[in-house]
């Protein structure tokens, strides 16, 4: 059946701007590391991207290495663009990033030229696009110069096969770096994507000041800490769960019995507010406004729907907060 979005889709997402740039991002984006590969069931991620867009979800994220097997979630979207989204392109901003492994010898990964220019250009054919919106550098790369990696993105930019470019994983000296070189060049970079939850904080440290300094936003991948910060393991590892799959990044190892005691008192924080454990994560990411947009992934349409629901509530406290805080220290 065609696809005809709701047309109240604007009326309950907001919307932050990126940084000092015209552009502005829902404050949940939606990811397809997991859930939308060639192992995965196409019509449940077909349902999920279209109740993402149907309440404002206007940003996907992708990468030329996400699947399994890699790429695989890019011809899954371009599918999924063809039959749903096609006429709703312009009301869509999709990224895609280059950096890690894609392909065997000298020229499938890291940072030169040569790798980022042809991989966004296989990324390009698989979605079917003549362009993305934002294309990423997925990593610093320690042995090509900065200055060759930027003027690849520089380059990207001029020829319009990306009308932004980001950086994902860089530290913060990095950025400052990287960023430099790209305004020498004549192109601002619009935003950062780090791992960013309760239980990643690396970014806290000096990032989003060096971000704010240059005018950039930035989007937290990974804010439910791939479902740990969700009531997804409270009792155990479910079948169904990105723990308990085979191709699935998170291993059981991670679910120990220390982060179980703080998630447990956290959910119970959580309730309180009336909210679940997963929507009391996401606000505490987007307390800050520097965070533009929280980048989640889901396996299904409820915790989508579950998701949006800090909507409704999306400030905490001050005595949340520091409760919070206790809880992580602890
Ligand atoms: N730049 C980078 O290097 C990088 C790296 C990683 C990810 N990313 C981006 O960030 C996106 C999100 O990453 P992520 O998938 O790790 O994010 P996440 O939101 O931290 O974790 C997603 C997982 O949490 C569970 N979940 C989500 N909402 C839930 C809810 N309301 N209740 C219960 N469980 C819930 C689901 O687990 P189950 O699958 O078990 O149901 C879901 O698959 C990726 O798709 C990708 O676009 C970027």
């Amino acid at each position: 059946m065609t696809y005809i979005p709701y047309n109240d889709r604007y009326d309950s997402m907001q919307y932050r701007r990126c940084g000092k740039s015209g552009l502005r991002l829902p404050v949940i984006s939606l990811g397809l590391w997991h859930n939308f590969g060639g192992v995965d069931v196409f019509e449940n991620g077909r349902a999920i991207a279209r109740r993402a867009f149907d309440k404002g979800i206007t940003h996907f994220d992708l990468a030329n290495n996400y699947g399994p097997p890699p790429g695989s979630a890019e011809v899954f979207f371009g599918e999924m663009l063809k039959k749903d989204f096609r006429p709703y392109r312009d009301e869509m901003v999709i990224s895609t990033k280059a950096g890690y492994y894609m392909w065997p010898g000298p020229y499938g990964e890291w940072g030169s030229k040569k790798y980022l220019i042809s991989s966004l250009d296989q990324s390009l054919k698989r979605m079917g696009l003549d362009y993305v919106d934002i294309f990423y550098s997925h990593r610093p790369d320690p042995e090509t110069p900065f200055e060759e990696t930027m003027e690849a993105l520089a380059q990207i930019v001029r020829q319009g096969k990306a009308l932004y470019v980001g950086l994902s994983n860089y530290s913060a000296t990095e950025t400052e770096k990287a960023t430099a070189i790209l305004k020498s060049m004549g192109v601002n970079a619009l935003i950062h994507q780090p791992k960013y939850s309760m239980f990643e904080r690396w970014s806290e440290e000096r990032l989003y000041d060096v971000l704010e300094k240059q005018g950039m936003g930035s989007i937290a991948f990974s804010p439910l800490a791939q479902g740990l910060l969700t009531n997804r393991y409270l009792i155990g590892i479910p079948e169904d769960s990105r723990a308990a799959k085979s191709h699935g990044f998170l291993q059981e190892k991670e679910v120990s019995d220390e982060k179980l005691r703080k998630i447990r008192a956290l959910n119970e924080l959580a309730l309180q507010r009336n909210q679940s454990l997963a929507q009391m994560a996401l606000c505490w990411v987007l307390r800050d406004e520097r965070v533009t947009s929280v980048l989640i992934g889901v396996s299904k349409i409820q915790q989508l729907n579950d998701n949006l629901g800090i909507l409704d509530n999306l400030t905490l406290k001050a005595e949340e907060i520091a409760t919070i805080e206790n809880i992580l220290q602890s």
